[in-house]
């Protein structure tokens, strides 16, 4: 796993936008895994500037989501497809009819059959990670065992807590999400993650360890050929991470 410590969030971002723009220009048609949360809004930005004033080409791109809400349809404006729409594919040449993000609404079961089979028939170039203040990757919650595929899950109460600030209040916050399995994540041909906030503990378990501890789903990282963690000099300092 290489692990590239930047000096604050733009240096970040802008370095988390080199490596997918190298693959974008490397293979136009590649398929992107993307992720929500604030870690990389600014890096879609950068790529969103890339596009403009660079000629960055997202037209043969296609992408898939990590993950969605269970009970917000895509018109709210907290679900990941809005998400996805306001940060990102608004903002550069993709086609909206190639990029996938699944379903919160209708019948979860069926969602996660299309969710599973999109998943099965596609090859991601580059998943992109953020990672929840509990090791959480897309929504796969700290546990005794770790799923494969496409799934439910129920979220925890710390990341409802965490992401209760995108919401009116606290009860606002879905309970359920489907989300990309461990295996789906890991099946990725290179992995992306950028951290940036509160991830003291998550960081210190991935970085200050060798375990892989499905406590903390972030720690099967390590175990991925092709992973890079993007991480602030602040956060590498405060959990004690020279390199
Ligand atoms: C949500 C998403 C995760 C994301 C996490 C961290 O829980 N499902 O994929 O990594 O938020 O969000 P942030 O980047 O805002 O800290």
């Amino acid at each position: 796993m290489k692990v590239i410590i930047a000096k604050d969030h733009a240096e970040a971002s802008r370095l988390g936008a080199d490596i997918i723009e190298n693959i974008v220009r490397t293979k136009p048609d590649c398929t992107l895994g993307l992720a929500t949360g604030s870690s990389p809004v600014g890096m879609y930005q950068e790529l969103s500037r890339r596009c403009h004033e660079e000629g960055l080409d997202f037209s043969r791109v296609h992408s898939v989501n990590l993950d969605e809400y269970v009970g917000l349809p895509g018109t709210h404006d907290q679900s990941y497809r809005y998400f996805m729409d306001d940060n990102l594919f608004n903002h550069i040449n993709i086609d909206k009819a190639n990029t996938y993000v699944a379903k919160g609404v209708g019948d979860v079961e069926e969602n996660l059959r299309e969710f599973n089979a999109i998943l099965d028939q596609t090859d991601i170039d580059v998943q992109v990670l953020g990672v929840g203040p509990d090791g959480h990757l897309g929504f796969n919650e700290p546990g005794d065992v770790l799923v494969d595929g496409a799934h439910k899950e129920t979220l925890d109460a710390s990341t409802i807590d965490a992401n209760a600030r995108f919401f009116a209040s606290r009860d606002d916050v879905p309970r359920y999400a489907v989300t990309m399995g461990m295996g789906n994540i890991m099946r990725a041909k290179k992995l992306l993650m950028i951290v940036a906030g509160n991830k003291a503990d998550a960081m210190r378990a991935l970085l200050c360890t060798d375990k892989l501890d499905p406590h903390c789903p972030c720690t099967f990282m390590r175990m991925h050929r092709d992973a890079v963690v993007i991480l602030e000099k602040s956060l590498a300092d405060a959990i004690g991470y020279k390199g």
